[in-house]
């Protein structure tokens, strides 16, 4: 969680600034700052709320400045106000500073500090940092980079920071440890963010720190990097693939609507160059070298959280079905902390759009340190996550900026359901015209997925009538339970409505309690193994008065007969269900929830990146 860039050049750094903490306010939008250094002047601003309040808030203020650091927060410690934004000062006002972490030992550290006089406005973890920064700059009478680097060995946490100085406004200071840090390298001129899409509009030349790297970008000397050993390192300069288009809303009302549409293309690039129907066979290069290891697996653990833990589980059933091997879906931050059995005979597949999300990265790091191979399915390149895995595969979604996911769900599904037929073809568990069949199927799915979006004015219609609702359920069975998983987290993190998943058969071990006339019931029905059984659950519902949002096969007659909306997608086989049916419900919570007058891409207390545990 937290944004931040960082700008050194020769051009103003206020616009620079402002426009990638924008682009970088999915990953935060509680509070915001800038600090502009022009000559030895140093000006801060910040304040709560979004970035558009910190513009108004710097209204006509001067801006001047051709080196400068930008914040956008999401608070951990200390609540969201003017004075717990970032950037933070030293006490001597020399020292700016933004982080984008936690400070583990900040309480040990800040007493010391205050004890040698530093005095602490804030109640952030933060503002440590750069008093402690401050006490050795003068202690031990070294630059600003050493500081850093000597405060940082001091330091136990998370973070990726930088600092400026007063005292020399040609030098800025960079250093990361399990939050990312990206630094951007232009003609004359530097930018660090916490990802890409701040830089991707200036140049496309990038180095990703490792942990515990240092960058010290100097006007004169540019770019070096030492890490907090103080060893130099060279840096790997690397080209951006990201496009600016797809970091805009594209004529949609928000990023949510346009990475829902966008799931036709998405799902089409996540095959791409995998799925192969000429010759019928699946190549996924990223995991080329580990194949055998699929095929020889006793087991399967797969972790993640949210929408990412939901894919998992699909990957569960298809990893059962197609390829017969055992598999354990795990909540991450569960799995951390609870002594798992797991070793080298385990092959463990980590999760995560962001690639960056705290408690998967310490889920992988425990199986990784246990012996297990560890394969990732991260959408974003170089992130943390793709970087501490063995092998892995790219979703190839494209930037996902809308806080609820929704993209990135299907194309870990696709990803997951080319990984498992893979497997199941060369363990000799598909048949060749079963494999090939699915194949097929598969590849279909795109346009299959454009014919979903074309209900969408059938579920305004809906989302009108439900949009006032306090509870609503959601019900599947099979490959569609994890789809009422994820159509419950999506209703409630974007509309606030309480929202739950359940397997349509439990339904009467419980919840059934719930149901009356003003519970909108949604229930993925369509036909295929356990279609009767669903059906029977549906006049469960409306035997309770429950109010029945059913989504079928196209052509379906006897939900149509019982439910008081139905909402139809394609036939495709049970495995593929899920890339289909998970639209219309993704459309639905969207709408709901513009009609509620939420924030949609930017709900409250939610971050895309969620990088403390
Ligand atoms: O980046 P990740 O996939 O690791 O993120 C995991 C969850 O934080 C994420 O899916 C979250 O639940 C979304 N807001 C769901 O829409």
């Amino acid at each position: 969680m937290c944004g931040i860039v960082a700008y050194l050049g020769d051009k103003e750094a206020y616009p620079i600034l402002v426009n990638g903490l924008k682009r970088l306010e999915y990953r935060g939008y509680d509070s915001a700052g800038v600090a502009l250094l022009h000559e030895d002047k140093l000006t801060i601003y910040k304040c709560q709320g979004k970035v558009s309040d910190l513009e108004a808030h710097v209204g006509d203020g001067p801006t001047t400045g051709t080196v400068g650091i930008g914040h956008t927060r999401w608070a951990t410690h200390g609540p969201p106000n003017d004075v717990n934004a970032h950037p933070h000062q030293s006490t001597s006002g020399d020292l700016a500073l933004i982080h984008n972490g936690i400070i583990e030992n900040y309480a040990s550290l800040k007493e010391e500090l205050v004890h040698r006089g530093h005095t602490f406005l804030s109640d952030t973890d933060t503002e440590v940092l750069v008093h402690l920064i401050d006490d050795i700059q003068r202690s031990e009478k070294v630059d600003l980079a050493e500081a850093v680097r000597l405060a940082l060995n001091s330091v136990v946490g998370a973070y990726a920071i930088v600092v400026l100085d007063r005292k020399d406004p040609d030098v800025m200071v960079a250093a990361r440890k399990s939050s990312p840090l990206v630094i951007g390298i232009g003609d004359g001129e530097h930018f660090a963010a916490s990802d890409a899409t701040p830089i991707v509009e200036h140049t496309k030349n990038v180095v990703y720190l490792e942990d515990g790297e240092i960058a010290v970008i100097d006007r004169k000397k540019g770019l070096k990097i030492r890490n907090t050993k103080n060893q130099d390192k060279t840096p790997f300069i690397q080209e951006l693939e990201m496009h600016l288009e797809t970091l805009e809303k594209g004529g949609y009302d928000h990023f949510m609507l346009k990475e829902i549409h966008e799931q036709p293309r998405s799902i089409r690039d996540s095959m791409r160059g995998r799925l192969n129907l000429a010759k019928g066979e699946v190549v996924l290069g990223g995991i080329k070298d580990y194949e055998q290891r699929f095929v020889n697996a006793k087991r399967i653990l797969i972790v993640g959280c949210g929408t990412s833990w939901h894919a998992g589980m699909v990957g569960e059933y298809l990893f059962e079905e197609f390829a017969r091997i055992p598999v354990e879906v795990e909540y991450a931050s569960e799995f951390r902390y609870r002594n798992p059995v797991v070793g080298e005979d385990d092959l463990v597949i980590a999760i995560s759009q962001s690639g960056e999300t705290a408690d998967t990265m310490a889920a992988m790091e425990l199986a990784k340190n246990k012996g297990a191979t560890i394969i990732g399915i991260c959408n974003v390149v170089g992130s943390s996550i793709a970087r501490i895995t063995h092998a892995g595969s790219y979703t190839h979604a494209g930037p996902e900026i809308g806080v609820a996911s929704t993209k990135a769900f299907t194309a870990q599904v696709t990803l997951l359901t080319l990984m498992a037929l893979m497997v199941g073809q060369k363990k000799g568990v598909l048949s060749g015209s079963s494999f090939y069949r699915l194949l097929n199927e598969l590849d279909a799915i795109p346009d299959k997925v454009q014919r979903v979006l074309k209900t969408e004015d059938q579920i305004k219609y809906i989302a009108d009538i439900y949009k006032d609702a306090s509870n609503a359920l959601y019900l599947g069975r099979g490959y569609s339970f994890p789809v009422a998983l994820e159509g419950a987290l999506k209703l409630k993190e974007i509309s606030y409505i309480h929202a739950e998943g359940y397997p349509a058969a439990e339904m009467k071990h419980g919840p059934i309690a719930l149901i009356d006339e003003a519970m909108p019931v949604f229930v993925i029905a369509t036909k295929g193994a356990s279609y009767e059984k669903v059906v029977s659950n549906i006049q469960e519902v409306k035997a309770r008065k429950g109010k029945i949002i059913a989504i079928v096969t196209e052509g379906d007659t006897v939900v149509k007969g019982i439910a008081d909306h139905v909402i139809e997608i394609p036939e495709t086989p049970d495995a593929l269900v899920p890339l289909l049916s998970v639209v219309p419900l993704q459309l639905i919570s969207y709408h709901i929830a513009v009609m509620r007058g939420c924030n949609v891409d930017q709900p409250r207390n939610l971050a895309k990146s969620v990088t403390v545990e």
